[in-house]
């Protein structure tokens, strides 16, 4: 099954696969776990700054554990790469399909490398997602102060002149946990045209943490200093997941808020406990519970049965 394949049925089926990110070992397994458990493809993402942290022989090796060990399809995900070069190293590493971020340059130069990494990826049968319109906040290195959303005209000539396998659009999500200072507001007009100029593309939702409020409080109250946390509504969510093309869904900060309270918990409930796979151990738990409830509750996963 490719990750291709996988997304023409979520678009067909009314759903979104997850792209969570992973960092370490216990990440990667607290995700895959979940999908196994509810017998559901999903896709584990990491960032540049995710796949030098964890190097490229050992990242390799755990994917190939991870192939190993699970039986549901999980497609390995390079997420805002930033040129070609990691594209390839990705490649190389054992990926399933890599993002090239051109998002912060000029259109046709953004065109022209996007191109680039398809015409390479593609010839290695790795699929590429590219990005079109600016997420305000911060993409790894880049800061945007400001939405850029993407324009649906742009995304058609962007779109035919790449052939690139999906689109991630900017309507009005950002990174991190403080998304929205008021009311939060995604611009699902902007999607619909998107979708009237590019009917079978398909799309991909960035910066999609929900930031849940409980997890946040008990961060606060377990000594952090989380402030003015918001996410994305849940409801937007599934609307985009199950009434529109929105296909890949990424969340890393809610999963850095599972690990965060799971461990802040762990250590303060067990003050003289210092065996690292204890609390890790419950920080996989947290992954896998809230991993879990996106899957099945607001991406609304298919079962690989239903294939
Ligand atoms: O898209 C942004 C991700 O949350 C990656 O963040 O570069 O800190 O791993 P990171
Ligand atoms: P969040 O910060 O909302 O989890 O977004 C993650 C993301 O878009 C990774 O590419
Ligand atoms: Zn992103």
């Amino acid at each position: 099954m490719t990750l291709q394949q996988v997304y023409k049925h979520a678009i067909k089926n009314n759903y979104a696969l997850g792209a969570f990110n992973f960092v370490n070992l216990e990440s990667l397994t607290a995700i895959l776990d979940a999908a196994q458990e509810l017998n559901t493809p999903v896709i584990v993402a990491v960032s540049e700054s995710a796949f030098k942290y964890m190097g490229f022989e050992f990242l390799k090796s755990i994917i190939q554990g991870a192939r190993k060990t699970y039986s549901i399809p999980f497609f390995v995900h390079l997420d805002h790469g930033k040129n070609l070069d990691i594209c390839q190293e990705a490649i190389e590493c054992g990926f399933d399909s890599v993002m090239i971020d051109a998002s912060s340059l000029p259109l046709e130069e953004n065109i022209k490398l996007t191109k680039q990494v398809v015409n390479f990826a593609h010839a290695k049968g790795v699929q590429v997602e590219a990005e079109l319109g600016k997420l305000k906040g911060v993409e790894d290195d880049i800061c945007s102060s400001e939405h850029l959303f993407t324009d649906p005209i742009e995304a058609k000539k962007f779109v035919e002149e790449t052939n690139v396998d999906s689109l991630a659009i900017a309507i009005g999500t950002s990174h991190g946990v403080n998304k929205f200072s008021g009311e939060a507001k995604i611009r699902t007009d902007i999607l619909t045209q998107i979708e009237n100029a590019i009917p079978s593309t398909p799309l991909v939702l960035h910066g999609a943490s929900s930031v849940p409020k409980e997890l946040t409080q008990k961060i606060n109250e377990l000594g952090g200093n989380l402030k003015n946390a918001k996410g994305v509504p849940e409801e937007i969510l599934t609307e985009v997941s199950t009434k529109h093309n929105i296909v890949k869904i990424n969340v890393d900060s809610d999963i850095r808020m599972a690990t965060t309270y799971a461990i802040r918990k762990y250590l303060t409930e067990n003050s003289s406990e210092i065996d690292a796979r204890k609390y890790l151990g419950e920080a996989k738990k947290e992954i896998t519970k809230l991993v879990k409830e996106k899957i099945l509750n607001v991406f609304k996963t298919k079962e690989i049965n239903n294939f």
